[in-house]
């Protein structure tokens, strides 16, 4: 048997789904935690954001349409499964998984989840709810912790099992002596998620009025207000309802 035989794991949408959500978080963290809400630019974090937020939508549909392994039902594990994965990685006895092992599939599906809440939350600011502010950045630091056990769980299986997961995840190959690998890269859902994805972008970016720090989310056209926009020398109005800041 050919135990240095290459098969095709990940398809296409797969790989852009996950290069693109990690340029993006880090990104709109950058543009957020780096840069403040008083940023000029800050809507851009607002912006990107959305867009992650429509990805996870579309991934979360070919959880269910997608290739063998980008099936959530390939990486839906029973809790005890991860308590097993976990206790034998750290004896350093644990299995190869083809797809996503027990440890990456439960920190997949909370950064997914994650999404979730960081954009809703925004997406409540947006509208003036200022007292979900805490928790939107609550989502974000749990995000980043996640990010964090991520790498380094794929640092880790990187080493241990002497398997680059990374260039996998760019070339969509990984060895095996057994499994069944997938049989298409499914270049036309690629292209309907690019075609998609671009659409959404530039609806998004096109409603953006950088002077009153608004946007419209696409299809649903709701306006959101991200962060203060100055349209006076010393006044200061935020949502849509126009408070006045008492600093004059
Ligand atoms: C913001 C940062 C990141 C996020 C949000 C993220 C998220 C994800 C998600 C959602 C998946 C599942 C892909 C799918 O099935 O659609 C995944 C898998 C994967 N990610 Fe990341 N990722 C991040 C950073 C990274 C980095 C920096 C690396 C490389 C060092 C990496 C390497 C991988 C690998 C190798 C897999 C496949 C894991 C496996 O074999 O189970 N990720 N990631
Ligand atoms: C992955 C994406 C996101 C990250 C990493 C992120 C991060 C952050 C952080 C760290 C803050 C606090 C900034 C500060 O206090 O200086 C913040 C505030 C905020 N974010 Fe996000 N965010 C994301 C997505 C979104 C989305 C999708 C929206 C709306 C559609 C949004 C709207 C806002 C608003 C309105 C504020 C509050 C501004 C204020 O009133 O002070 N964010 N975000």
């Amino acid at each position: 048997m050919d135990i240095d035989k290459k098969i095709l794991i990940w398809d296409l949408p797969v790989r852009f789904f996950h290069w693109l959500l990690v340029l993006g978080f880090f990104s709109a963290a950058i543009i957020a935690l780096g840069f403040g809400d008083d940023n000029q630019n800050f809507a851009f974090h607002a912006i990107i954001g959305l867009i992650l937020f429509f990805m996870v939508i579309l991934r979360i549909f070919y959880g269910f349409f997608g290739t063998n392994y980008a099936r959530f039902k390939s990486f839906l594990f029973h809790p005890k499964e991860f308590l097993i994965y976990f206790k034998s990685a750290l004896l350093l006895n644990d299995k190869s998984y083809l797809g996503h092992n027990p440890g990456s599939a439960y920190a997949i599906l909370f950064m997914l989840a994650l999404i979730i809440g960081i954009s809703i939350t925004g997406i409540q600011l947006g509208l003036g709810n200022e007292n979900l502010k805490d928790l939107h950045e609550i989502f974000v630091y749990l995000m980043l912790a996640t990010v964090s056990l991520h790498i380094i769980g794929v640092i880790f299986h990187i080493f241990r099992h002497r398997d680059n997961i990374i260039a996998s995840m760019i070339h969509g190959k990984k060895r095996s002596n057994s499994e069944v690998g997938i049989t298409s890269s499914r270049v036309v859902v690629l292209i309907i998620f690019l075609s998609l994805l671009s659409l959404f972008t530039f609806d998004l970016i096109s409603s953006h009025q950088k002077n009153k720090k608004t946007i419209n989310i696409p299809v649903i056209g709701v306006q959101l207000q991200i962060g203060e926009f100055e349209i006076e020398q010393g006044k200061f109005y935020k949502n849509n309802n126009e408070h006045e800041k008492d600093d004059d």
